[in-house]
């Protein structure tokens, strides 16, 4: 099989990569396998990439430590700024490629995806910032000593992504690791592995060291075991289910106790007091819940709206949502294409029938879209008591969960009740309301008056079983680095000895 092939979009006709990115050069997997790649709109094979096993991640392990020790650890901070630099330009020449390839393996809607790779080159470039402006500290602890601390990077990064955002998780993770000097061995999501291989394309361009960025398309079992397992492997970051995050800590515990962060699941409250500006607080639920196809580890699920304006809101909201327009992700006005695979269309409708059966309201959709391609209609149940499972468990599609509350109390203990913890969204025209609320939600981000406005300067992460460590931010920095501590005796023996 050919490690290129011409594809023709509606947007552009492009050179796709197909090989695995090792050592600044597409190569075949050691053992010759490919993986499907599947236009979830239509449900047909686009084409196949190569498929990484355990020999492959083993290789570029291998490149990865060599490029550390003999290169990347020499290359000063200024330069890897340069770089990222570069690189983000580069995604910004080819954002209108990249964004197309987004629609097409991922099926998000072309204007979405335009603005993800936006915000991929923003995130590039705010970590490119960072590179050079990492510094460690004299600390003072008495006369006879001189103390400083320096900030290392790990040294080889494991990082496995998801497929609900593939070129923003790409960023997420690579942005910080290299800009601390880390070197990286990336598994993309098998689901969609196209969007990372034309930007390691451009990682090349940018003119990076052959091997400080390694991208693999291959599956979780095997690639993704392998990484988690490495003894070479000296941290990992992975971000996808709560119950493979749970796998990855107990690889690091069974090999050499890398590092783990974890960015997981969601059942995020979004509330909304009857003093909110309703129109707003509607157009905010709808964008929280039903944004990327509801494929949104932060999405607002779970809508609590406060007994006085509980009827209001359902009958506006259900005219919101029946409006979204859903269909072909190349479509410009396309608000939702579909769900990325066969296997989360299943289960999302597993979901609506359990919604069905146990005594919430279906307020509008429920449905399959049309008869090709895995589109799921709007859907919302109000109603919804704390023990239903569409309540408790993450749906990771269009399907929002409502119920009514009273008051404060009621509502923040209605909300903590979960194990997750990532997000949270506040709608009320109160200051004291809203930061009192703020304070009570156990999540690692609370919007208030909006949601799911993510920005690459605003740490991003769980409470609770939604993860471990922060992303984005200043805060994603200590993910990639550890201190040295250095204690310089100036004089004097051990004393009394
Ligand atoms: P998943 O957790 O299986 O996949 C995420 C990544 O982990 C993929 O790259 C996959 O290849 C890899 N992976 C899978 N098993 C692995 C293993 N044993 N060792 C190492 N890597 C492994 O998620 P999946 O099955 O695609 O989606 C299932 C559910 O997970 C969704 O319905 C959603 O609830 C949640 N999810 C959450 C995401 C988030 O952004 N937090 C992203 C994707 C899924
Ligand atoms: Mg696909």
């Amino acid at each position: 099989m050919s490690l290129t092939q011409k594809i023709e979009l509606p947007t552009v006709t492009y050179e796709q990569p197909l090989g695995l990115f090792i050592n600044n050069e597409f190569v075949k997997g050691e053992k010759g396998q490919t993986i499907d790649v599947i236009n979830p709109a239509t449900e047909e094979v686009i084409t196949k990439v190569h498929e990484a096993t355990k020999e492959d991640v083993d290789r570029a392990v291998k490149v990865a430590r060599e490029t550390y020790n003999k290169v990347w650890k020499d290359t000063t901070a200024n330069e890897r700024g340069r770089l990222l630099f570069k690189l983000a330009d580069l995604i910004e020449r080819d954002l209108l490629i990249l964004a197309s390839i987004e629609s097409l393996d991922n099926g998000k809607s072309i204007s979405m995806a335009k603005g993800d790779v936006a915000a991929v080159a923003g995130c590039i470039r705010y970590y490119a910032g960072w590179a050079d402006k990492i510094h460690g500290k004299v600390v003072e602890t008495d006369a006879h000593k001189f103390n400083y601390t320096k900030i290392e990077p790990i040294g080889v990064v494991g990082q496995i992504i998801p497929w609900n955002f593939p070129l923003l998780m790409f960023a997420w993770k690579i942005g910080p690791a290299l800009a601390t000097g880390n070197t990286v061995v990336l598994k993309t999501a098998e689901q969609t592995p196209l969007s990372a291989l034309y930007a390691a394309k451009l990682v090349k361009e940018a003119g990076f060291p052959a091997g400080v960025l390694n991208v693999l398309s291959g599956y979780g079992k095997t690639a993704g075991q392998a990484i988690a397992e490495h003894m070479d492997i000296d941290k990992i970051a992975f971000t996808g289910s709560t119950g493979v995050g749970r796998e990855i800590l107990k690889a690091s515990a069974n090999s050499n106790l890398k590092k783990v962060t974890l960015e997981l699941g969601g059942k995020s409250p979004n509330v909304v007091f009857a003093d909110a500006d309703i129109e707003a607080a509607i157009d905010w639920a709808n964008f929280g819940v039903f944004f990327n196809h509801g494929q949104t580890c932060c999405a607002g699920t779970r809508i609590f709206v406060q007994e006085t304006i509980y009827d209001k809101f359902i009958e506006t909201f259900k005219a919101k949502a029946e409006k979204n327009a859903v269909g072909d992700p190349f479509h410009d006005k396309t608000f939702q294409g579909p769900q990325v695979s066969k296997v989360q269309f299943d289960r999302i409708m597993g979901y609506i029938d359990q919604g069905k059966e146990c005594g919430a309201k279906l307020v509008c959709g429920g449905g399959r879209k049309g008869d090709k391609g895995y589109f799921i209609e709007p859907t919302i149940f109000a109603d919804c008591k704390a023990d239903m499972t569409i309540m408790k468990e993450e749906i990771f599609g269009p399907v929002a969960a409502i119920a009514k509350f009273k008051d404060i109390d009621d509502l923040v203990h209605m909300a903590n009740d979960t194990s997750y913890g990532l997000a949270a969204g506040v709608h009320t025209k109160d200051l004291k309301t809203a930061i009192t609320v703020a304070d009570k939600l156990k999540a690692g981000t609370v919007w208030i008056n909006q949601y799911n406005a993510l920005h690459h300067a605003l740490p991003f992460g769980g409470y609770k079983e939604s993860g471990i460590g922060r992303e984005l931010g200043k805060a994603a920095l200590a993910n990639y680095t550890q201190v040295k501590t250095v204690s310089i005796n100036l004089e004097g023996h051990p004393s009394g000895w």
